[in-house]
């Protein structure tokens, strides 16, 4: 199982356009817009850093967590279910540690937590805005509230934190704020109506703000995978390692954390950084 590093040079290169290059290629790393001014020369050692990392209860979530807990940091915890992030917590035994029960489907909740977060920890190293719904469904059959909610989970929450913490994120000396995308980001799948939207959305706002930032000294930075087997969507575990048996494609999430985290610490930071199976 081999993984490629592909550095695209031109920065006017469209993922379609790689994409329409490298159709063999099992495991793709793609390194978007690769410019002397947008690589960042800074090392980031976790230990002690601070990191708020939501969806923590989720399959990326958890793996993200014990990576970044191999290297010492300390952690802000954000899901919907108290008692699964207490398990969490004990099952990682995790020492420094807050967490924080919210649903993100209400804008109201999003922003007094932000707020109580901001309040309570005064410096946030590294915000990953990592929770997320997956709505299946096309035009005729969604639902609205499913449409309103997708995007309150998926667009609204990482915007809320992101601009009510930015402050908190100021006070550290290697900020980041890491937003996880979709292949949905830049790949229509046609029944996936609201998935596709909010994870576009996400995307459009991650590299504007990556832009935004860029001389400010706050790093941000889109994920964009395709399948990870997780209970993410309308498939669990089960149904996704039944499609696997007949050739879909899925990442384990902690091959996705490790290598992620593992780039992030060796420097190799970009706009958007993309594990992709075809
Ligand atoms: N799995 C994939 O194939 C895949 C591929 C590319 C990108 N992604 C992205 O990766 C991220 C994490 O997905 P995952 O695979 O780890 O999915 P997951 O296992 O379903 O985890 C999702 C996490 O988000 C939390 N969450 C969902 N709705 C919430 C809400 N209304 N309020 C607060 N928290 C909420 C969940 O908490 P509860 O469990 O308590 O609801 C859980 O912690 C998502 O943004 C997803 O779009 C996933």
């Amino acid at each position: 199982m081999g993984l490629l590093f592909i550095d695209i040079l031109q920065p006017h290169y469209t993922i379609s356009y790689i994409f329409s290059k490298i159709n063999l290629i099992r495991y793709v790393y793609i390194p978007l817009n690769i410019t002397a001014q947008n690589l960042y020369n800074f090392h980031v050692d976790l230990k002690n850093k601070t990191i708020l990392l939501t969806g923590a209860t989720g399959g990326i979530g958890e793996a993200f967590v014990q990576e970044f807990a191999k290297d010492g940091a300390k952690f802000i915890l954000v899901a919907k279910n108290q008692e699964e992030l207490n398990q969490l917590v004990t099952k990682i035994s995790l020492k420094d540690v807050s967490i924080y029960e919210t649903d993100f489907s209400d804008i109201g909740k999003t922003t007094n937590l932000a707020l109580q977060i901001a309040k309570n920890h005064p410096q946030i190293d590294i915000l990953m805005n990592n929770a997320g719904i997956g709505v299946y469904d096309n035009l005729e059959n969604i639902d609205p509230k499913s449409w309103f909610d997708s995007f309150a989970v998926n667009v609204h929450a990482p915007f809320i934190f992101s601009k009510i913490l930015l402050a908190n994120l100021q006070k550290s000396s290697t900020p980041m704020i890491i937003n996880t995308g979709s292949q949905c980001g830049f790949k229509i799948e046609e029944t996936r109506l609201a998935y596709n939207s909010t994870k576009f959305a996400l995307r459009g706002m991650s590299l504007t703000m990556a832009q935004e930032f860029r001389d400010k000294g706050i790093k941000v930075v889109l994920l964009s995978f395709s399948s990870v087997m997780t209970n993410f969507g309308p498939l669990d575990i089960p149904d996704k390692k039944r499609l696997e048996q007949n050739g879909h494609k899925y990442f384990r999430p902690e091959y996705v954390a490790k290598e992620i985290v593992s780039r992030i610490k060796q420097d190799h930071i970009e706009d958007e950084m993309c594990l992709i199976q075809e």
